[in-house]
């Protein structure tokens, strides 16, 4: 008999005995199997679940030739990652099934953080939506097509808040704003977990990095993060509590150290904050290494040292270090470690593969047959082009350049033109670059029968420095050309003479964001800065469709060129999109879900300033307020912007009651109009400032959002409700959810910088 089946007599036969404390049955089901599972484990079983190693490459083979197939007949491992194939992972979880002394099924677990063969924008552009059920169909369809690929685990939702630009990794998360990125956290929970992690076509999801990753220093990766507690619970811990509210299964916890403690092995994070305070009653996981990178921390000097303060403190399973596996074993028995904390965490990793309904059937998610019907489906692939469309943020259109017709000579220039690798973005680790479009093809696709003509050039490498663009187009993206870059730029300036307008594909290649690829420098590289200034200078229309995995500084682009497109990465349907977007398909939607600044300097900043003294009220320079002598202090472009191909005008904001009890509810309106000549949609954004109160408070934060579609001339009033829930805030001495009566600006507006304020007193 197969050992699952032995798993599921041993489930019923609890089932009748009625065993477990909980209440719920299902839980109480679950408690009485995983007791008389753990009555069987030895102790280095037990310790086997919480070991999560890498298996190195995505084959079979790779566990079988290392150490890891034998770890796992063993019983010496808990799950793996990076493995991936339904037929890969079926022939592995046989190994631990039926080749190790309990038959326990292993958990497989990976990267799927923006899609899977269908490839989603990378979550900064997917923010730029500001469209949760897109959000949350997109891990939907995720998890539909990992999960048909063995994988029932996602290390997703990044939900690190992030005020700096250079930091590579802003790329993964959902930007500056807590209360936009909780309910994308929230979104992107239900998408990949669904109704129940047992369906086969749901993934459990990891909320990482916990917590406050996305601070580091000089946005420098992998370094140090100094919050304050008001900042730490009124910003930056928002999201992972929305995330873990919506019943993620799971937690990662972050490199850096909170409070001087390194997040793997912080109690107060893992224990008293995250499990007693928030309630969490999934497992955590390390971030790679993470457990033994306590040494680099200075924080203890063995392995085995780490791994005790590291269960000690609540983390259930180790990524790649193998200490908890490797070391506690011999603590156990010498009595420098309690057996009761291994069983706590043993007992979180079997309860999270009793829920996948692992026990129930190793192979759920090892259907082969499922990946033809799934994987890259035209249904999927046609969500993908939508909400690509729909992440991209038109930044700039002067005198209507946009949409193109589709008549005369287009130029399409630049690096990022007819590359077909990098369009997916950053960290995309199902992708197959070959059934995707470039730029170029997506073009001319889209001009097929039209009678327009597109021709194409390089132009320029990404940048001069050839060291510098190996670095950031790695992992299959290179594409540095080897002629001379006068070369380039002539053959370029050639084909642009010729055209009626210029379509210039620019930016950072993929790579040039995402984990370990912070950057100083984060203006147009300078070979592709040098190209467009040649190309402005013959005087036609320019649209820049510009590539980037972070806010960028384009201040010469915003001042020389009049059309600019954020495009981001729109994921394996970006060319379509593009294209959708540039002749009008589709009226762009998309809104920055993070500022743009004017000098790297600015960083970190974002638009929810805190009440200052000495404030300054234009941005602009005054001697002793607090500003830049040689910039201004506002971005470029605010948070929340976005231009569509029709125009939106807001009637005056008006509130059913100018006055709130504490307890009370008001309700807000505003009528808003398409008031141009297409069907268009609006983000209506709702602000609050609460002028006085015991902590200080940011001018403006965000606290609500809807997204209209409107007719031409057709209006919509919006409601808004506002309460205490709405307009408070954890303030500082007590961390508690608070609202104190006084004034509280209520603000409508299209971003950040472009509001109206009614006065709201709060009694
Ligand atoms: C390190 C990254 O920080 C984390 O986000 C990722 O999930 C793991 N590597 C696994 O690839």
């Amino acid at each position: 008999m197969k050992k699952h089946f032995v798993c599921l007599f041993v489930l019923s036969a609890l089932l009748l005995t009625g065993c477990g404390k909980a209440t719920d049955p299902q839980e109480a089901q679950m408690n009485a199997f995983v007791d008389r599972l753990m009555a069987q484990m030895t102790l280095e079983e037990k310790l086997g679940q919480l070991n999560l190693p890498v298996t190195g490459d995505i084959v079979t083979g790779q566990a079988r030739e290392s150490n890891v197939a034998e770890d796992i007949r063993n019983g010496r491992v808990g799950g793996l990652f990076n493995l991936k194939g339904a037929d890969a992972i079926r022939e592995v979880q046989r190994i631990a099934v039926e080749e190790s002394r309990l038959g326990i099924p292993l958990i497989f677990g990976m990267d799927v953080i923006h899609g899977y063969e269908t490839v989603f924008p990378i979550p900064l552009a997917l923010a730029c939506t500001w469209d949760m059920s897109a959000v949350e169909r997109s891990a939907q369809i995720a998890a539909c097509e990992a999960t048909a690929d063995g994988i029932s685990w996602t290390f997703s939702p990044m939900v690190d808040i992030c005020h700096d630009g250079r930091w590579g990794r802003i790329s993964e998360g959902s930007g500056e704003d807590p209360y936009l990125g909780s309910r994308i956290a929230e979104a992107m929970v239900r998408g990949y977990q669904g109704e129940s992690l047992a369906d086969p076509t749901t993934m459990m999801a990891c909320v990482k990095h916990f917590a406050l990753y996305g601070l580091v220093e000089a946005g420098r990766e992998y370094n140090n993060v100094y919050p304050d507690d008001y900042h730490m619970f009124n910003e930056y811990m928002q999201p992972y509590k929305a995330a873990v509210d919506a019943g993620a299964g799971s937690v990662m916890a972050a490199f850096n150290t909170v409070h001087g403690v390194p997040s793997t092995g912080n109690k107060w994070l893992l224990n008293d904050l995250l499990r007693q305070q928030w309630g969490f009653k999934g497992f955590v996981v390390s971030d790679y290494c993470g457990l033994e990178q306590l040494q680099d921390h200075g924080v203890c000097t063995t392995r085995e040292e780490a791994s005790i303060q590291c269960l000690e403190a609540g983390l259930d399973m180790d990524m790649v270090s193998n200490g908890l596996n490797g070391t506690l074993a011999q603590a156990v028995r010498e009595g420098r470690c309690s057996v009761k904390d291994v069983n706590i965490a043993c007992r979180r990793i079997l309860e999270a593969k009793y829920k996948l309904g692992l026990f129930e059937d190793p192979y759920r998610y090892c259907d082969a047959g499922r990946r033809e019907q799934v994987m890259l489906s035209d249904e999927h692939r046609a969500e993908a082009r939508r909400i690509a469309s729909e992440s991209m943020v038109l930044l700039k259109n002067d005198k209507d350049v946009l949409p193109l017709k589709k008549k005369g000579t287009i130029a399409l220039i630049g690096p990022l033109a007819n590359t077909r690798p990098n369009m997916s973005g950053t960290w995309a680790v199902a992708a197959v670059p070959e059934r995707y479009k470039t730029i170029k093809e997506g073009l001319e696709d889209a001009l097929k029968a039209s009678g327009a003509r597109l021709l194409y050039a390089k132009g320029a490498n990404i940048c001069y420095d050839a060291e510098l663009e190996a670095r950031v187009t790695m992992f299959g993206r290179e594409m540095r050309d080897a002629r001379p870059a006068e070369t380039m730029r002539a053959e370029a300036l050639r084909i642009a003479r010729q055209a009626d307008v210029i379509i210039a594909s620019m930016g950072e290649p993929s790579e040039m964001s995402g984990e370990c690829s912070s950057m100083v420098n984060i203006e147009m590289p300078d070979a592709q800065q040098d190209l467009l200034v040649e190309l402005a200078k013959l005087g036609k229309p320019i649209v820049l469709v510009h590539f980037a995995g972070r806010p960028t500084v384009l201040n010469w682009e915003t001042e020389h060129l009049p059309a600019i497109l954020e495009a981001w990465f729109g994921g394996s349907e970006t060319a379509d999109a593009v294209a959708d977007i540039l002749f009008g398909e589709v009226n762009p939607s998309g809104r920055l879900c993070v500022q743009l600044p004017r000098h790297v300097g600015q960083y970190p900043f974002s638009y929810r300033q805190m009440r200052t003294s000495r404030v300054n009220p234009d941005g602009e320079y005054h001697k002793f307020l607090s500003c830049y002598a040689d910039v201004s202090n506002w971005p470029l472009y605010p948070f929340g912007y976005g231009l569509s191909y029709t125009t939106f005008a807001y009637g005056p904001v008006s509130l059913s009651d100018s006055v709130m009890v504490l307890n009370g509810q008001v309700t807000a309106r505003v009528t808003v109009t398409n008031t141009g000549s297409r069907k268009g949609t609006e983000v209506v954004q709702w602000y609050i400032g609460d002028r006085v109160a015991k902590g200080v408070r940011p001018y403006k934060e965000l606290r609500g959002f809807e997204r209209i579609t409107l007719e031409p001339g057709e209006s919509r009033e919006i409601a808004w409700t506002i309460n205490a829930d709405r307009l408070g805030y954890f303030e500082p001495a007590g961390l508690t959810w608070t609202l104190e009566p006084g004034e509280v600006e209520i603000m409508v507006g299209c971003n950040a910088a472009d509001t109206q304020m009614t006065l709201l007193t709060v009694r």
